[in-house]
């Protein structure tokens, strides 16, 4: 089913278990995400977040469970297939070709990503050219990879994933590693793409205060299972959700 006929949230989740041995990663999780919003996902180490991720965007299928995407059941699926079906993700570290410059890595993510999805009537050129724009990337387009600092890195990540044309974007911890000025920067583009290119962000990231900026709603997991998921606000007064970071510097 399209996105234009789909009636149902963007990605719902649906009792999804992922087990490693005797260790259960994910519990019998539901949730669902709605288009265009902003869903951030905190957790203490080790809670599952990345897992969900993985689940998610099929690079780990789940034991038991459903997920929808667009009404569509997805659970399963190759990443690539889910990348031609608009599904999108970032990594913690950046997965980019270092060899490449700026721009050859977001041609990268349209020539195996982009599939038949429609660029409505631009050339690829054109479309790679407003992704750098819109992130910012303008100038530094022709600068290799391996020669530019951490912010770009991560920025030349998240215009590649665009450059599969995605309706949704999951991040693993896109803040990782900045100073408060990037984080700041980072932040800023997120909130304008997602206002720029109608795209629903999943983010996942232990600075929880810049998640809470960010996020229209937040989901607490803990040891696989969901812990509380409400508007940020709510969220950082849960007792729960302040006993489990109770001491941690994270939510600082
Ligand atoms: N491939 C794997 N094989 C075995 N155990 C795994 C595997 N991947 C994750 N785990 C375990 O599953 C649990 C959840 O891990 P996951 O990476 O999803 O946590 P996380 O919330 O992303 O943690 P962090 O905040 O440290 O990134 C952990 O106990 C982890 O050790
Ligand atoms: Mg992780």
């Amino acid at each position: 089913m399209s996105s234009a006929t789909a009636t149902g949230p963007l990605l719902s989740v649906q009792g999804v278990t992922r087990s490693f041995g005797a260790l259960v990663a994910l519990d019998d999780l539901s949730f669902d995400i709605e288009r265009g919003e902003i869903f951030g996902v905190a957790g203490p180490n080790g809670a599952g977040k990345s897992t969900l991720l993985n689940v998610c965007t099929g690079t780990l299928k789940p034991n038991s469970g459903k997920i929808f995407f667009n009404d569509e059941r997805i659970d399963g699926w190759s990443p690539h297939r889910l990348c031609h079906k608009a599904l999108a993700r970032t990594f913690q570290i950046p997965q980019i070709f270092s060899s490449l410059s700026v721009d050859e890595n977001v041609a990268v993510g349209t020539l195996f990503g982009l599939g038949k999805k429609s660029i409505e009537g631009r050339t690829k050129r054109e479309f790679r050219d407003e992704i750098l724009a819109e992130c910012g990337l303008d100038p530094r387009r022709d600068m290799m990879a391996s020669t530019v600092d951490l912010l770009t890195r991560k920025m030349t990540m998240l215009a590649a994933s665009l450059a599969t044309k995605p309706e949704l974007v999951f991040m693993d911890e896109p803040l990782a590693g900045f100073t408060t000025e990037e984080i700041d920067q980072m932040v800023a583009l997120i909130l304008h793409l997602r206002k720029r290119l109608d795209i629903t962000f999943m983010i996942i990231e232990h600075k929880v205060r810049a998640l809470t900026h960010m996020s229209d709603r937040i989901m607490i997991l803990d040891h696989g299972q969901r812990i509380c998921l409400d508007a940020p606000l709510n969220v950082m007064r849960d007792p729960r959700v302040v006993d489990i970071y109770l001491g941690s510097e994270s939510v600082a």
